[in-house]
């Protein structure tokens, strides 16, 4: 299988399908969230599919997707999802409905030669779109002591990312990165911990740096606030605790600093009502069923109504 969709009906429950409403789900994968919303729609409704995955793109070339009149894919990063809507003639404040279930597929995640996962040897690469600029073998080859720290320590949540930053930097001297086994090995002689929770930590934190992913998210949540109509749900499932804190903000004051703003005449603005005060996360039995499921969390966000 592609990928088993995770929080499945609480997502499409939040997104309150209407049977002709414009609904988009950026973060596309298998289809396993877009199938079943675009089987709730009637034949006025129409659903925007993005993912920047050439995989992802099959993906939708094949039923119930191809040929389905309401149903439209933009092979681009989510980044750009104003302009890209745009340019398929959906006009800002129009939208009932954006999803985005951020990451990584499983299928990224088991396609050894992505190099997405310690668990396959193959080219350090990491990258969702192939033609973006750096591999994650590159950012091991180019980065600064420092940025290398931060990225481990900020993205992976990595205790001795200093260490391990300076390990690189040592390993690079005498052969630049090559291989998911050169960093593997690499990490073993530094290792905190049990391993595979380390090894995940560090590849984590460097696809999220290669993917420029935290930048990806705050784009989106501002261009989505644009997109959407009034009253308009935004429904985002998040797999790291950076990236459910930047939504949480979102939502609660419209910036990602979560930092109340005031309107010339002293009023707080609040973009949004927040439909989840705390995060929705997977049952038990999801988990068990899929494990990747585990660190989900699933907030949801309906844009006010001005007045
Ligand atoms: C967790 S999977 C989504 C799975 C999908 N909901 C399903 O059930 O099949 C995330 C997908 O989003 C894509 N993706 C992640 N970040 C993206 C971005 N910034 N722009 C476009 N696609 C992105 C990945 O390529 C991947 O296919």
């Amino acid at each position: 299988m592609y990928h088993a969709p995770v929080l499945l009906s609480e997502s499409l429950d939040a997104l309150q399908i209407r049977l002709d409403g414009v609904y988009v789900d950026a973060t596309f994968g298998g289809g396993g969230h877009a199938a079943p919303l675009l089987s709730l729609l009637g034949d006025k409704g129409r659903l925007y599919a993005f993912d920047q995955d050439e995989d992802a793109r099959a993906n939708a070339g094949h039923a119930p997707f191809a040929d389905h009149p309401g149903f439209h894919f933009l092979h681009s990063n989510f980044r750009f999802l104003k302009r890209q809507l745009r340019a398929a003639g959906v006009r800002p404040g129009t939208v009932q409905g954006i999803l985005a279930d951020l990451g990584v597929s499983s299928h990224q995640l088991d396609t050894p030669e992505r190099g997405f996962s310690y668990r396959f040897d193959a080219a350090l690469d990491m990258r969702m779109n192939p033609d973006d600029e750096r591999s994650a073998a590159e950012v091991l080859n180019t980065c600064s002591q420092d940025d290398l720290q931060r990225i481990f320590g900020t993205y992976g949540e990595v205790r001795n990312a200093r260490t391990l930053a300076q390990a690189c930097i040592r390993h690079r001297e005498r052969s630049p990165f090559r291989s998911t086994s050169d960093l593997v090995s690499l990490c073993e002689s530094v290792v905190m911990g049990e391993r595979w929770r380390y090894l995940s930590q560090v590849f984590q934190a460097l696809r999220m740096e290669v993917n420029d992913e935290v930048e990806a998210l705050v784009t989106l949540l501002s261009d989505a606030m644009e997109m959407l109509a009034p009253g308009g749900r935004l429904v985002v499932i998040t797999y790291h605790s950076i990236e459910d804190r930047l939504v949480k903000n979102w939502f609660k004051t419209g910036n990602i600093e979560g930092i109340p703003k005031q309107d010339f005449y002293g009023n707080i603005e609040r973009p949004f009502n927040v439909i989840t005060k705390k995060p929705i996360e997977p049952s038990a039995e999801e988990i068990k069923g899929n494990p990747r499921a585990r660190s989900a969390k699933l907030r949801v966000g309906e844009k006010k109504v001005a007045g």
